[in-house]
């Protein structure tokens, strides 16, 4: 089999978000969040799980770093946690917060691994959530002040910046259908927060500019690969639309300087059109120098005027993960050269900042008996990652400029609302001991990253075993 090869410099990275990995939720006087008050609400999570140790990262940077550094990766993706920093939004910085931050960054920067850093990933301070969160405009200028500040004091270590991490779930997920912090269900709060968040990023890439800081700047979305699930017009009408809805609201602000009219027209007809305050969509329209993408899977989509927007998503048909997610790596290039295709010059370079799967792992002999040759075996996994892989030196081979492929996630952690339950790792963890071991998806992403390359065959819908390692 040929060995595909990515070009030079192609950044290979690990991806992780503070609340998912960090615990340590009261150390070094970090305020409460969002997801602390949310997790803590009987019946939000699965088993009632919490962030408040999760994978223990804030003390064991330093021991997943070596896995790093082991694996090859020249870059990880964190997110910086905002109540570590400013611990009820805004005021006084605390300095243990950063100074967390500046370790793991410098730990980084010891082992040439490039520090790439997310502004937000979910974990709005409470107190701002109690001043009405980022349904207040507010918060967008608060969250500026917050990504400055920060900016200023970690550019340089940090070369990539990205400002907020999937403003489509953050506002529908956590404001429409209520399945994560701060839990609400209200069409109007949801179309106003994702306005104040592309807002916020806008605010964050000008102070960026404004101050001549090193580094570059993007904002990273979770494009949504949808297909009408039949030829009938009314499916392929909702398909359109759904992209609308979960893309192009966003990506076309960003871009373009505009909403996307066909759903302008729907969410005005429903009473729920955000309020654009003068200047917004030029600050929202501010060149950016990336965008990043995190993929996962399709969906189907069938017009049904009993739900919001009138579509229903289905399944796909083909295999699917433990999240119920469909494979579909053959999604990843198209949505690459979609985007590249429809959104260039303004879009300039992407990156892969997720994509990964759910598989129900086990450790293969009990925790005491595990050594560090002992090996998780997840061929499911392997196999995702190689054929989405595939997919991505296709868009490259076809002329879209993909800088860097980050696999969420470098370790198991808190899922969310489904808490402990799905596991994204390319390291098992066993949270009682906070053990890490290796599973297959590790060495084999540790082969891919040294020989800079794939092998041919995960062009190919083939069984795993007919692999070579
Ligand atoms: C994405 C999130 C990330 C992780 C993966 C599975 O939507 O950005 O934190 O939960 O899904």
């Amino acid at each position: 089999m040929a060995a595909l090869e990515f070009p030079r410099g192609f950044r290979w990275g690990t991806a992780t978000a503070s609340y998912q990995v960090e615990g340590a939720v009261s150390e070094d006087g970090r305020g409460e969040s969002i997801w602390d008050r949310f997790s803590h609400t009987p019946g939000k999570t699965a088993n009632g799980d919490t962030g408040d140790i999760a994978c223990d990262e804030y003390h064991r940077y330093p021991e997943d770093i070596e896995h790093m550094k082991r694996l090859g990766v020249s870059s990880y993706r964190f997110s910086i946690a905002w109540p570590r920093i400013f611990p009820t939004g805004r005021g006084q910085p605390n300095l243990k917060g950063l100074d967390y931050y500046r370790r793991l960054v410098d730990a980084l920067r010891a082992v040439a691994i490039e520090p790439v850093a997310t502004l937000y990933h979910w974990d709005l301070p409470q107190a701002l959530q109690e001043k009405g969160g980022w349904a207040n405009r507010d918060t967008a200028h608060w969250f500026a002040e917050y990504a400055d500040y920060v900016m200023r004091k970690l550019s340089g270590p940090v070369s990539l910046w990205i400002t907020q991490n999937e403003p489509w779930v953050v506002a529908f997920l956590g404001h429409f259908y209520g399945e994560h912090a701060p839990g609400l269900r209200d069409p109007r709060a949801a179309f106003a927060v994702a306005h104040h968040l592309l807002l916020s990023h806008g605010l964050a890439v000008e102070a960026f500019r404004e101050e001549h800081l090193a580094g570059r700047i993007g904002i990273t979305l979770n494009i949504q690969l949808v297909h009408p699930a039949s030829a009938s017009p009314a499916d392929q009408a909702a398909s359109r639309l759904a992209d609308g809805a979960l893309n192009r609201w966003f990506l076309d602000p960003i871009f373009r300087g505009c909403y996307p009219e066909d759903v302008v027209a729907l969410v005005q007809s429903q009473g729920w059109m955000p309020n654009i305050g003068s200047g917004d969509m030029a600050t929202i329209q501010r060149p950016i120098d990336f965008l990043g993408v995190n993929y996962y899977t399709r969906t189907l989509i069938a017009a049904d005027p009993s739900q919001p927007l009138g579509v229903r998503p289905l399944p796909g048909p083909g295999a699917k993960t433990q999240m119920g997610w469909e494979v579909y790596p053959e999604g990843l290039y198209e949505v690459l050269t979609r985007l590249y295709k429809e959104y260039q010059p303004q879009l300039k370079q992407l990156y892969i900042t997720e994509n990964g799967a759910a598989y129900d792992d086990h450790l293969p002999v009990p925790v005491e008996l595990v050594n560090d040759d002992t090996t998780v075996h997840d061929p499911e996994r392997v196999e995702y990652l190689g054929r989405h892989f595939y997919q991505a030196w296709r868009a490259i081979q076809d002329g879209v400029p993909l800088a860097g492929y980050f696999v969420w996630a470098l370790l198991d952690n808190f899922e969310w609302a489904l808490g402990y339950t799905r596991r994204f790792g390319l390291l098992y963890v066993d949270y009682p001991t906070q053990r890490r071991v290796w599973k297959q998806s590790a060495h084999f992403y540790q082969k891919v990253i040294a020989a800079n390359a794939i092998d041919s065959s995960y062009g190919e819908e083939r069984p795993a075993s007919d692999r070579k390692p």
